[in-house]
C-alpha cells in the first residue's frame, strides 16, 4: 500500500482486506485520524486493524471516550463524537496517550478537534456510497 491511497470497496470483507494491508504499514507511536459519517464503518475499520495484532475485544468508545487494548502491541482507541469541550480530552490525559511511542492511537471523529492533533499522522476517510459500498481514502503527511 502506497500513500495517498484510494479505493472503493463493496463489502465488509473488502474493507477488512484494506485494513489488513494498512496494518502492515503502522507501528507503535503512530496516530491515525478516522473520519466519516455515523455508520460508515470507522469502528469496523479499527476492529479489522486490531485483529491483525491479535486484539479481538474492540468496542465503540463513544461513551468511554477511550478504550485501550493489548495484543501484539497496544492500541488506544478514541471516539471524539460525544466530546463537547477540548478540556474533557486534557482531563483524561489525551496527550499522554498520544505522545508515547509504545502504542498506536486511532481516533474516530478526529476532525472534531483538529487543533489537538499533530500534523504528521495518518488520515483515513470513509465515505458511504450505497448499501455496503464505501470509498476509503488514506493519506500520510
Ligand atoms: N463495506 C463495508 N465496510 C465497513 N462496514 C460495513 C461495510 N458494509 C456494511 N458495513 C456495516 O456498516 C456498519 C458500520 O458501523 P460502524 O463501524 O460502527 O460505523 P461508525 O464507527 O463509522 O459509526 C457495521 O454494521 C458494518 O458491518
Ligand atoms: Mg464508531
Amino acid at each position: 500500500m502506497k500513500f495517498p491511497f484510494k479505493t472503493i470497496v463493496n463489502s465488509e470483507d473488502e474493507t477488512r482486506l484494506i485494513a489488513e494491508k494498512f496494518a502492515e504499514k503502522i507501528k507503535s507511536g503512530d496516530i491515525i485520524a478516522l473520519s466519516g459519517n455515523l455508520g460508515t464503518g470507522k469502528t469496523f475499520f479499527v476492529k479489522s486493524i486490531a485483529q491483525c495484532f491479535d486484539i479481538s475485544n474492540v468496542t465503540s468508545p463513544t461513551f468511554a471516550i477511550v478504550n485501550t487494548y493489548n495484543g501484539k502491541l497496544k492500541i488506544n482507541h478514541f471516539d471524539f463524537y460525544r466530546i463537547k469541550k477540548i478540556e474533557e480530552l486534557y482531563d483524561i490525559g489525551f496527550e499522554e496517550y498520544l505522545f508515547n511511542n509504545s502504542s498506536i492511537t486511532i481516533i474516530e471523529w478526529a476532525e472534531m478537534f483538529e487543533e489537538i492533533l499533530p500534523e504528521n499522522i495518518f488520515r483515513i476517510e470513509i465515505l458511504h456510497l450505497e448499501n455496503s459500498k464505501r470509498e476509503i481514502r488514506i493519506s500520510k503527511k
